[in-house]
């Protein structure tokens, strides 16, 4: 089973350890399982049944007792060309069974697995085909001689008239003579004997995943990467349509008839197969529709040469209440394909059954295998049959699914928001699960995208229920049961009440007791009638303006809650553990539609696109794994961004600093920004106002960057030294290359400074009255190197690896790309007014510092007013209403001015922190921005 989540083909492995499927069962018995767990024994209500292979339950006694009387004699299992008697008799055993069932005479080729045994019946459908036009070469060679012979005796006369006819048929000029009337039948006759034959099965069809029956197998995901050396069938949908189609697969060769002498056509089917499930396991249980029945038995009348195959492997046997679903629903079946329970649910046996006229004896030369005809397979398989007849199995899964199916309706009528419909018949049978698509919960509605919320449900009833249940392959929100035609009826009440607990748990919004399990977290259920409160999602946005997009990924714990207050109950490290778990099997969802609107009155909307990982474990992905995990979400959301027609995306924290700040984004559309521009001009705008309030005569002031090497850091050092006395550039180690170019922008942005005679702190002047005398007698860039030399010598520019250096800065701004915070009081001045800006997401500077540090004013760095939007608030962003970080900002700011271009990609310059400042001023977005919890926290100490 290979499942696809996003662009990821995960294991089946992968995808049953994500929802706590993948447990070790130590016995069987019946119905009922065994698991160890915790050292305690406990027993599981098994509905998956061996994916339909345990009819008669798991072990039943007189089958385990068969095997062993088998094995303690001593039988000779594998004797291939020799006679054998088990087998022989099972052949015997099952033909007669489908006489009784079907009046026809079939033959039984016996073999291993279900899709051996579809591959086998497409093999054969395949031969007949071959011998069909085998025959048809054979007969006009044989059609020519006669007309030789004919000729030559004189039994037949040619005309002129014949001759014309002939070209008019064949299309072809001129046909004179016999040798020219040969070559044109000839050349006719090949190319309908070389058109290929056809193969047809239904959509949500399953029927294995070898080659042969793979390219019947409708699941996409399966059949991709195999298709291009092995041609699909053509999947049925529309019966009218199909029923068009194969009119067109309808050919001819050419035939001489002589009395009158003439040239006729004989037809060529080209529709080999047919292959259908009288009901759908693996799709969904699905039972075939009016039309398609009607199709087949068109088919079946029109195309009589067609093989119609029926494939009982997973409904047959009496799974259904009748022995052959496809004699229940009169549906035609040349040829019958058995398996699963066959073998009793102890044995690999599959049987292909072809009725007799149609089979060809030397089918067994073409298609055998080793281990098929044994006697162990055999003698299971035998006792099977008379198993099913004596306890009559078929009355038993009827009653059975009467009793299932009115519990089951029930509980749809009683959650129509849950169960979209309740399907099957007998012991098959499926609940589909509504949409959740649009749950209040984040958690809920991403697993439902990403169609893995069954998987969650049956993880949650089997953890917490002891109840065993799947989704189908092909259709996942269906949980398919197929209980034993033993089933303990009692046991219903059971089943369905667990059902009901778990839709409860999803009415009430309630995250946290559907998957705790998955951490053997034991959580005292909160009552379902406490209805959790979720951040609005959407809002109504009139259709036509303008989308851009916003990727988000979590900041912290706190974060999460606020997306989803459901995961509140965790603590930090559950959470982080739970996360772990189904990060494999969701993708970035969409938060939250905000409608933006600018003081000039336009509007754009803003779709937030969450990614569910933190940053801690991102750092752990970058460090650990190349940020291979961040990176391949990054760029799921940005193909989602597309297809949701946003024409602009903005990245928010690490998610630019992966993707080498938008770099990775080639495209023209959407257009990339990092949203830097605007991170630095609102922290730039906050220092500039608050420092003369918080008492910083800036122009005098040692201003500390902390991050200085990076992106970020590098512009503000730049547009901040213009503004200070001197200016400390504090990086990690290992970043010297990157200091380097820190310092030549700074030094570049005061050369230009002095050459444009811009006035600001005592830096500026230094470098004004060095410059001033030597403007003009040197190259710029030679004045810029030892205008460098000369601030780093006078230490007015100093670089350093220790934030304890901080000391003695009046303003720091910090942004570093550290998941934890950096600063502790022992690296801030204790006696003078020190400003910060703590630009970082996660923050770089504890929010208590100014309670040990009266002297400190702490502002939120890189975050906007959104005045004319007072209620704006996006979930997991931890900011008030009317507040947006400056990276989402940019990017509502570009699409309010209709800027879908890339923007800040790659290195940020001064000048793209300008425009952005210019263009917040038109859409009145505040830029200079002070923290107010920190007034709180400050009014407190
Ligand atoms: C209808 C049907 N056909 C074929 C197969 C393939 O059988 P196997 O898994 O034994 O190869 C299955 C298996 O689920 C099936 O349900």
């Amino acid at each position: 089973m290979q499942i696809r989540i996003g662009q990821e083909i995960l294991s089946r492995e992968a995808l049953l350890d994500s929802a706590g499927l993948l447990v070790e069962f130590s016995k069987a018995k019946g119905d009922m399982l065994t698991w160890q767990k915790d050292e305690q024994q406990h027993d599981v209500i098994d509905l998956v049944g061996g994916f339909g292979s345990t009819l008669l339950g798991h072990n039943h006694p007189e089958l385990v007792q068969t095997m062993q009387q088998l094995l303690s004699a001593d039988r000779p299992m594998w004797v291939q060309g020799a006679q054998r008697p088990m087998a022989q008799q099972l052949r015997t055993v099952l033909a007669d069974k489908l006489y009784s069932e079907t009046q026809k005479q079939y033959q039984i080729v016996l073999l291993n697995t279900g899709t051996e045994a579809v591959e086998a019946a497409l093999k054969h459908a395949q031969y007949e085909y071959y011998q069909r036009i085998n025959d048809a070469q054979k007969s006009c060679a044989q059609n020519w001689r006669e007309f030789q012979v004919r000729l030559a005796t004189n039994h037949v006369e040619l005309s002129d008239d014949f001759f014309c006819e002939c070209e008019r048929l064949l299309e072809q000029e001129p046909i004179e003579t016999l040798d020219e009337l040969k070559s044109a039948i000839e050349f006719r006759n090949q190319h309908a004997f070389n058109l290929p034959s056809k193969v047809a099965a239904f959509k949500g069809a399953f029927h294995g995943k070898t080659r042969g029956s793979l390219a019947t197998t409708y699941n996409r995901d399966a059949r991709l990467p195999f298709i291009a050396n092995n041609p699909d069938a053509t999947f049925i949908d529309d019966a009218d349509e199909f029923t068009t189609k194969i009119d067109t697969w309808q050919s001819h060769y050419w035939y001489i008839e002589f009395s009158p002498l003439r040239l006729v056509k004989k037809p060529i089917n080209q529709l080999a197969a047919v292959i259908y499930e009288p009901i759908q396991g693996e799709g969904g249980v699905v039972p075939l529709s009016a039309s398609h029945n009607a199709l087949l038995r068109h088919i079946k009348a029109q195309y009589p040469s067609t093989a119609i195959i029926a494939d009982e492997i997973q409904c047959g046997l009496g799974r259904t209440g009748a022995f052959l679903e496809s004699v229940a629903n009169d549906t035609p079946n040349d040829y019958i394909t058995l398996a699963k329970s066959l073998g009793g649910g102890l044995c690999k046996i599959s049987a292909l059954a072809v009725e007799k006229s149609r089979y060809h004896n030397e089918f067994s030369m073409l298609h055998s295998t080793t281990f098929s005809d044994d006697d162990l397979s055999s003698a299971v398989a035998l006792k099977t049959l008379a198993l099913l007849e004596r306890d009559d199995i078929k009355l038993k899964t009827m009653q059975l699914g009467e009793h299932f199916l009115s519990a089951f309706n029930q509980l749809a009528q009683d959650y129509p928001d849950m169960i979209t419909q309740v399907r099957g018949k007998g012991c098959m049978l499926g609940i589909e699960l509504a949409s959740f698509a649009d749950h209040p919960s984040a958690t809920i509605s991403n697993l439902d995208c990403e169609n893995v919320l069954s998987m969650a449900i049956a993880g949650y009833l089997l953890h917490k229920h002891h109840i065993r249940v799947l989704p189908s392959l092909g259709k996942r929100k269906v949980l398919r049961m197929q209980p034993s035609g033993y089933f303990d009826s009692a046991q219903i009440i059971k089943v369905v009440d667990a059902f009901r607990q778990a839709f409860d748990l999803i009415r009430s919004h309630q995250v946290a007791p559907l998957l705790s399990h998955l951490i053997h977290s034991e959580l005292a259920l909160t009552p379902f009638s406490k209805i959790m409160n979720h951040p609005q999602r959407d809002e109504p946005i009139a259709t036509g303006v303008d989308k851009v997009a916003f990727i988000s990924h979590l900041i912290d714990q706190d974060s999460l809650n606020e997306i989803d207050p459901g995961w509140e109950v965790f603590d930090e490290y559950e959470q982080e553990e739970l996360n772990q778990h189904i990060l494999p099997v969701t993708l970035p969802s969409i938060l939250a539609r905000r409608l933006v609107t600018s003081s000039t009155g336009k509007q754009i909307e803003l779709v937030l696109f969450g990614i569910q990982m933190d940053a801690e474990s991102i750092e752990a992905d970058r460090r650990f794994n190349q940020a291979k995990i961040i990176r391949s979400q990054v760029h799921e959301a940005y193909r989602l961004a597309r297809e949701e027609g946003c024409k602009l995306v903005g990245f928010g924290g690490y998610t630019s600093i992966v993707t080498n700040n938008c770099c990775d984004f080639t495209f023209n559309t959407p257009a990339a920004t990092s949203g830097n521009a605007l991170t630095v001009a609102a922290s730039i705008n906050t220092i500039l106002s608050s420092a003369e309030r918080h008492g910083i005569e800036l122009s005098k002031a040692t201003i500390a960057v902390c991050g200085a090497a990076g992106n970020i850091g590098q512009v503000h050092s730049a547009v901040l030294a213009k503004y200070c006395q001197s200016l400390l550039l504090i990086t990690r180690a290992g970043s010297t290359s990157n200091m380097n170019k820190t310092l030549d922008i700074i030094c570049e942005n005061l050369y230009q400074a002095v050459d444009q005679q811009q006035t600001g702190g005592q830096l500026l002047k230094v470098c004004r009255d060095w410059l001033a005398p030597r403007l003009g007698s040197e190259e710029p860039h030679v004045l810029i190197r030892e205008l460098k030399s000369i601030l780093l010598a006078r230490q007015l520019l100093v670089v350093s690896e220790q934030f304890e250096t901080c000391k003695t800065a009046d303003v720091i701004v910090s942004n570093t790309s550290s998941p934890t915070t950096v600063f502790t009081h022992n690296y801030i001045a204790q006696h003078k007014p020190v400003l910060i800006s703590d630009v970082a997401v996660p923050k770089d500077v504890p929010e208590d510092i100014v309670l040990t540090r009266p002297n400190v004013k702490l502002i939120r760095g890189g975050v906007v007013n959104l005045s004319h939007n007072p209620n704006f608030t996006l979930p997991g962003m931890l900011l008030p209403s009317g507040q947006v970080y400056a990276c989402c900002g940019e990017t509502m700011l570009l699409g309010l001015a209709g800027t879908f271009s890339h923007f800040s990609m790659g290195a940020l310059t001064c000048s793209q922190v300008e425009q952005v400042q210019a263009l917040a001023a038109i859409h009145g977005f505040e830029l200079d921005q002070e923290k107010p919890q920190n007034d709180v926290l400050q009014a407190a100490s």
